[in-house]
Formats: structure tokens, C-alpha cells, sequence
């Protein structure tokens, strides 16, 4: 059975929230509460968030900055009573983080709390019924923050790579810390995959040459400033040249095991990766789909070279180390002629086509001519022009659908199309300066996941139909649609309905972002319902959908972002009356924070 109507998890769908509200919306029937907010101590020796005196070492015990990626993994052998929730921190906001005179005058402390609030937690969780909230548990034994002087190793062919190595890594196997985290995956091992997007943000470097402009590595004074504390983080620095080259990449780590060391997995390229997800082919290897979310920039796919082995965990984490990648070209089916960049439907009344997957790497080697399969996997950008992929609008989440094979893209907007000197409107990306995003919808030859060509087409135009006549609800009436704009993140329920979190919408649509429900399958296929809104100048990422116990999961991203500590923009979520003094270990500012959804009674 598919469709809303198969899972518990009814609502009637929320207005849209006007983007100067700060609340968190949640609809009829629901509520919601933090679950766990940035600074919230993690372990025994953690101290209480004390907004006005952060340091390193507090904050290095404590939940991180921005918070993107999560889920919630049961424990086994708890009767669902225990799980383990993992956060990736994508980076730190520190015009809102600390008052004006720690900004101007102690800028080397400012530097040092803001590294250690980027990286990942990981956190056990309890409760006392599947029908109660969760809680975290303080000083748990899994409980883990990963901090940048936390050991990577390099695995797949570039491990080793000259173009790996630095001065404190000689042999270009162990990288110190993951940057710019974004979303993420869980593989059905039970590991979590996460994605290294803007990491060029954080390195000072030549921007000479044709590998520093394609990755936006440039000489200028980084916005963190971190290379006045590090020389690793100044790659004009002699022994440090590669040091970029070492960011970007999949990360895996294992969140029941914390002493594991995490992977950076070459073999899925370098890139500015959204996330990764995985599904599993009919011939038992594994499929992992991964996008790189820069306007023009691609859609690449991963093929493993030995196969998946129910419950041999160990062989499992080995998978993507080794095996073939690929990057996606598109051809639309209508003329040409008739794709004018005003995202009006064609004459056949889709935007559709077919697809092939063009090889980077197959069996080991480099299928780019002039190009080592080291190059290729550190510079892939670069090998994918040459191979001909097609410039997307800044793919995000991409993530198959458990139930159908079906493979989402949630491209998030590109106002750089079809302007002066830039590539026009295509089938696949059918509107010029394309500011409310569009999900397109790949059905690999033959349901085969493995598979070197696929159909396509797309499933949703965004935007808001009372303002813009190019929304498209893949034939749903737009008039009964909820207004949805720059989609982001991607999930599914446990009946395979599609779930879409926002990032933009405010700037677009004039509402704040939030969390859609998308039918695919039935009568009301391309049907939008609006979940919940996240509060002013946040964004919603991170979705979980434990649609069979009614509960629903987002981490809610840089609230209030264009204030400062002084004047906050949001008091989400501690909402600390205007003029009272924060409780002990409140702040009366914003806090990223993980939100629980889950039904009014159970809060009672
Ligand atoms: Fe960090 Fe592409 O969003
Ligand atoms: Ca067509
Ligand atoms: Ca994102
Ligand atoms: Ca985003």
C-alpha cells in the first residue's frame, strides 16, 4: 500500500508561515520540543552552555554548531527504547555566536570555539515508551564528538596518492578532521555517510590554477580565518600545497563504535558533496548516488566492485572503498525549440528523457583520456567536463526510493541560468534563472541500479503557484498544493511517500522554510502538504520520518542568521522572555537545535 493514506502519521497540512515570524509551526494535532540544542553538554565533564563565556574545551564537549544531517538509529536489544542520534555540524554563524566586543577583540578565541563546533556528534537516546519523547543521555557510552584533530583514514585508489600527501602526512592516508558536513546518508549497515560540500571556504590557497578556480580555492583572507592559527589551513604554505585536495570527500563513520576510525572514501570522488545514499542492486552490489551542489556542477553515481553481505558488518564498511563512478548526462525528448527557459511545459506535456551514465573510473581504471584514476578521483570536477556531464541547478539530497527503485534529485534553484555567458535552459533544467528549484525523478534501464542509462523526468517545477504560473506539480492541480520553494533535503516514510525539507524559500516565496510531504504514487501523485515551518532565517534539514510512531525529526539550521548577539532575529527555541535573564544553560539568542515533532497527547 502506498500513499499518505497507508501511514499513521496524519495531518491536515499547515499554511505557509510568513518569513518574518519566528515560530516553529507544527499542525493541528501536533507539538514539538528540542531535543537536543547547540552547546548542550554531551558528557560527564561537559559544562553548561554559558553563551557569554564559551571556550574550546567546553564546546569540544558539547553539541556543535549548524546543525544538517541527522537520524536516529535504534539499539538493538532495547525494545526500541534506546537509539543512538547522529548530527553532522555544517559550520558556525559567528556574527550571532558571540558578542560584538569577543568578535572584535578576541578574535583567536572566537577562531578556536568555532573549529570545535564544527564537526559531528554523535549521542545515545532514550525513552520510556515508543508513545513518549526521547531524551538524550548525558555521558552515554557512545556519545562521541568528532573535532578536527579527529583521524580519517583515506581509503580506495587516490589513499596514498602524491596528491594526498602533506608535510604531517607523508604517506596521504590520514587526514585530521571533516569540514562544511552537510547531508548525509545511512547505509543499511548502519553506518552514517556524510558529505564534505563548501570546503574550499576554509583554505587560503594559490587560486592559480585550473584545479584552485574549478573548486573556488582562491588568495584570499578566508571568512574563519583560520589560517592565522594553522598553516594547514594555507595551502601556499610549502608542505601544506595538497591540504585542500584532502577535503571534500564522503566521509563513513561508524556511530556504535567509538573508537572506530572514520573513512574518507576517494573512491566516490571529490567534489562539493551534498551527501551520499546507498541503495542496494539486484546483483547485491552496492549504489551510492551523490551530488555536487554548485550551480552548472553535476550528478555522479558509484558502483561497487564486491557485493553486500546481510549481516557481515565488518565486509560491508569495506564496500565503497573499491568499485566504478560515473556522471550523469541528460537528453530531453522535446525539440529543442520548445524548451524556452520560461519553465512552460513542451508540447508532449513533460519535461522527459532518457540519460547515460558516463564512466570516470570503471575496473580500476581512468576512462579519462590524459588523466591518472588519482586525478581523477582528486580533481573529478575536472574529469567530468571532459566527459561531457550536464551542468545541473545545484543537485542537493539524491536519494532512491526504497519502495521503487525510483531515484530523486532535489536540484535547489540557479539564478545564473540561461544569464549572459552561462548555459540556457535545458529539458532537465527547463527554467532560466531558476529561483524556486525543481526534484527530478530517474528510473534506472531495467530497475537495474547498476545500470550505465536511465529515463528521467521531472517531477516538480517549485515555486508558488499563486505567483508563479511555471509551478508543476507533475499534473497534481496546483491550486490545492502547499507553496514550496529551493528544495534541499530528502527523505522517505515507511510507506513511500517523499518528504522534502527547504533552504531559501524566504527569499523566494516570502515564507519561511519547511518540511513537505510529496505523494508519488495514486491519484494524487505531486501533491505538496506542508508539515511544519521552521522559525525566522533558519533552515530545515536533517529529516527523519518515524511515520509508524507518528514522530517526525528536523534539525533546524542558522536561526536568526542576519542578526546579531546583541539583537537576535529569533529566540528559537528557548524563546527566553525579552528583558529576563536566561536560565542556567538557556540562551536568549538562537540556538541550532534537533526538533522532535510527535503527537500533543504524548507531551502531556
Ligand atoms: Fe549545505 Fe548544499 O547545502
Ligand atoms: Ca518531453
Ligand atoms: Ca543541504
Ligand atoms: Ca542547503
Amino acid at each position: 500500500p502506498f500513499g499518505p493514506a497507508a501511514s499513521p502519521l496524519e495531518f491536515s497540512p499547515i499554511s505557509p508561515v510568513d518569513a518574518m515570524s519566528d515560530t516553529f509551526t507544527v499542525p493541528d494535532g501536533y507539538d514539538w520540543r528540542a531535543l537536543i540544542r547547540w552547546g548542550d553538554p554531551l558528557f560527564a565533564d561537559s559544562p553548561l552552555f554559558d553563551p557569554e563565556d564559551q571556550t574550546e574545551a567546553a564546546q569540544a564537549r558539547q553539541f556543535g554548531y549548524n546543525c544538517d544531517y541527522t537520524d536516529i538509529l535504534p539499539l538493538d536489544g532495547t525494545d526500541g527504547l534506546r537509539a543512538v542520534l547522529f548530527v553532522n555540524h555544517e559550520y558556525t554563524n559567528e556574527n550571532i555566536m558571540f558578542p560584538a566586543a569577543q568578535l572584535e577583540n578576541e578574535q583567536a578565541r572566537v577562531r578556536a570555539v568555532s573549529r570545535a563546533a564544527h564537526g559531528l556528534t554523535v549521542v545515545e537516546l532514550e525513552r520510556t515508551s515508543a508513545e513518549h519523547p526521547w531524551n538524550y543521555v548525558v555521558g552515554a557510552e557512545r556519545n562521541r564528538r568528532f573535532l578536527l584533530n579527529t583521524v580519517y583514514e583515506v581509503t580506495g585508489p587516490a589513499a596514498g596518492s602524491p596528491l594526498l600527501t602533506t608535510v604531517e602526512d607523508p604517506a596521504g592516508r590520514w587526514v585530521k578532521g571533516t569540514l562544511g558536513n552537510c547531508a548525509g546518508g545511512t547505509t543499511p549497515w548502519g553506518t552514517i555517510l556524510s558529505g564534505e560540500e563548501n570546503f574550499n571556504g576554509y583554505f587560503r590557497s594559490p587560486g592559480v590554477s585550473a584545479e584552485d578556480k574549478r573548486y573556488g580555492l582562491s588568495d584570499s583572507e578566508t571568512a574563519r580565518g583560520w589560517e592565522l592559527d594553522a598553516p594547514r589551513f594555507d595551502t601556499r604554505n610549502a608542505g601544506y600545497e595538497n591540504e585542500a585536495n584532502r577535503f571534500g570527500w564522503i566521509i563513513e563513520i561508524d556511530p556504535l563504535d567509538p573508537t572506530s576510525t572514520p573513512k574518507k572514501h576517494s573512491m566516490l570522488g571529490r567534489l562539493k558533496h551534498e551527501g551520499a545514499n546507498i541503495s542496494i542492486a539486484a546483483n547485491g552490489k552496492v549504489v551510492a548516488y551523490t551530488g555536487d551542489d554548485e550551480r552548472f556542477d553535476y550528478l555522479y553515481k558509484f558502483v561497487s566492485r564486491d557485493t553486500y553481505i546481510e549481516g557481515n558488518r565488518a565486509h560491508n564498511m569495506t564496500l565503497l572503498a573499491n568499485g566504478d563512478l560515473y556522471v550523469a548526462q541528460f537528453a530531453g525528448n522535446s525539440p529543442a525549440s520548445e524548451i524556452t527557459g520560461s519553465g512552460a511545459l513542451p508540447s508532449d506535456a513533460a519535461f522527459d528523457g532518457t540519460g547515460t551514465w558516463l564512466p570516470l573510473v570503471v575496473g580500476g581504471a581512468s576512462q579519462i583520456a590524459g588523466m591518472s584514476v588519482d586525478q581523477v578521483l582528486v580533481n573529478t570536477r575536472l574529469a567530468a567536463d571532459l566527459a561531457g556531464a550536464t551542468k545541473m541547478d545545484r543537485c542537493e539530497d539524491v536519494e532512491p526510493n526504497p519502495f521503487t527503485g525510483k531515484v530523486y534529485v532535489a536540484c535547489t534553484n540557479n539564478t545564473n541560468r540561461g544569464t549572459p555567458g552561462r548555459a540556457g535552459a535545458d529539458e532537465a533544467n527547463p527554467r532560466a534563472e531558476n529561483r524556486d528549484g525543481h526534484v527530478v525523478e530517474i528510473t534506472e534501464a531495467g530497475g537495474d541500479q547498476t545500470a550505465t542509462s536511465f529515463t528521467w523526468n521531472l517531477l516538480l517545477l517549485c515555486g508558488d503557484p499563486a505567483t508563479n504560473s511555471s509551478a508543476y506539480f507533475s499534473g497534481f492541480p496546483a491550486a490545492q498544493v502547499s507553496p514550496i520553494s529551493c528544495p534541499d533535503n530528502l527523505a522517505f516514510d515507511s510507506v513511500g511517500n517523499l518528504w522534502i525539507s527547504t533552504d531559501g524559500a524566504p527569499s523566494t516565496i516570502g515564507y519561511n522554510d519547511g518540511l513537505f510531504r510529496v505523494t508519488l504514487e495514486g491519484p494524487d501523485r505531486g501533491n505538496v502538504e506542508q508539515f511544519l515551518a521552521v522559525p525566522r532565517e533558519s533552515e530545515t534539514c536533517g529529516p527523519v520520518i518515524h511515520d509508524s510512531e507518528r514522530h517526525v525529526f528536523v534539525a533546524v539550521q542558522h536561526p536568526g542568521e542576519d542578526g546579531s548577539f546583541e539583537t537576535q532575529n529569533s529566540l528559537f527555541p528557548d524563546f527566553v522572555p525579552v528583558g529576563t535573564p536566561a536560565p542556567a544553560g538557556s540562551f536568549a539568542g538562537p540556538r541550532p537545535t534537533i526538533v522532535q515533532v510527535l503527537p500533543k497527547e504524548q507531551l502531556v
